[in-house]
């Protein structure tokens, strides 16, 4: 795989994120920064938990429908992947197009651990040409779409509910920063996580193995290597939350005693008081119909659907008008 490798994070900029999200009245961190190579390889063991049915939701769908939805799509196609990971469930669509045509792909990814893994995962593909870019989204959609041929459309993946990790108006003006960079008959396969009853959305957010727990707490360690803090993690604890107003599962790190923590690198050091909370990561949960709107609001045509039905979750075509 060839990759353009830029740091997609530098440590200034971790550190100015640091200071700010820990000086709000509600403490917080961007869930971008879970994503070391800790995180990365721990979020890969978190999709193969029981709890935790997105996943394989997600693959069931790619791996079902894979035929019908590059049937659907122009030819020659460019592919990139917004977030990628490990890009496993990413294998059933490439399969399908490579039958059809030799085929770049383009995995974007802030964490070069994921890009390896990709690149271990998919490399093997017949006909399926990888080229890395570790960056952030928008950057690097923006890069891929420069680059392509005259002659050639551009799918964009943007699988496992990642959409889910922006607000509403965030997650909206995300589609449409997507969408600006896009032709006319370009098409975004757009991956959502489908309400369920609570229980079933907590339960893959709070295993009983403690690996999400783990994944969350790893953001402190992070922090502690990279940005020369003293975070104890034995004095944080993982929550998940249900935002019924906001229809997202919300994970927590709380304290759990007055303590001060001083993060080296970024000059400063921050109060916590015993049960307050450092919010990481949303996880907004959708309905069908609210994504084919999400389309219309944002400049695409929702061409196509296709839904789990053991884990309700949905992988929606939209195409650009
Ligand atoms: C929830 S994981 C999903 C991985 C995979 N797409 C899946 O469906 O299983 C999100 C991935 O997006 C990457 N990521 C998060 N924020 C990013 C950003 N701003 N730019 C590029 N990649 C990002 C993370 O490194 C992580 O691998």
């Amino acid at each position: 795989m060839l990759t353009h490798a830029v740091a997609a994070q530098p440590s200034w900029e971790f550190a100015e994120d640091v200071r700010a999200g820990l000086t709000k009245p509600q403490k917080e961190l961007l869930s971008k920064y879970l994503y070391d190579d800790v995180g990365s390889a721990l979020f890969e063991v978190i999709s193969v938990l029981p709890e935790y049915g997105l996943t394989r939701a997600d693959e069931r769908v790619l791996q079902r429908n894979a035929y019908e939805i590059v049937e659907r799509l122009p030819q020659p196609v460019t592919v990139a992947e917004l977030g990628s990971g490990s890009g496993k469930k990413t294998r059933w669509l490439l399969k399908a197009l490579a039958r059809r045509q030799p085929t770049a792909y383009c995995p974007i990814e802030i964490s070069p651990t994921a890009l390896a893994m990709c690149k271990r995962e998919l490399g093997d593909i017949d006909a399926i040409s990888i080229v890395g870019f570790e960056r952030e989204y928008l950057d690097g959609l923006a890069e891929v779409a420069e680059g392509r041929k005259k002659d050639q459309s551009l799918l964009v993946l943007f699988l496992g509910s990642t959409i889910g990790n922006f607000d509403r108006p965030a997650g909206l003006e995300f589609l449409r920063q997507i969408r600006g960079i896009l032709r006319e008959g370009d098409a975004l396969l757009l991956g959502t996580d489908l309400l369920k009853p609570i229980p079933h959305l907590l339960g893959a957010y709070a295993d009983p193995l403690g690996v999400t727990a783990a994944f969350n707490l790893n953001l402190l360690g992070r922090i502690n290597r990279e940005l020369e803090a003293d975070f104890v993690l034995e004095e944080f604890e993982h929550v998940a939350l249900f935002n019924a107003g906001a229809r997202s599962v919300e994970m927590h790190l709380r304290s759990k005693r007055d303590q001060t923590v001083t993060i080296g690198a970024a000059g400063f050091s921050v109060r916590f008081a015993a049960g307050e909370t450092i919010w990481t990561e949303s996880s907004h949960k959708y309905s069908k119909d609210e994504v084919v709107q999400m389309a219309r609001d944002t400049g695409f045509a929702c061409e196509a659907q296709w839904v789990d039905r053991e884990w309700p979750f949905a992988e929606s075509l939209l195409v650009a008008e």
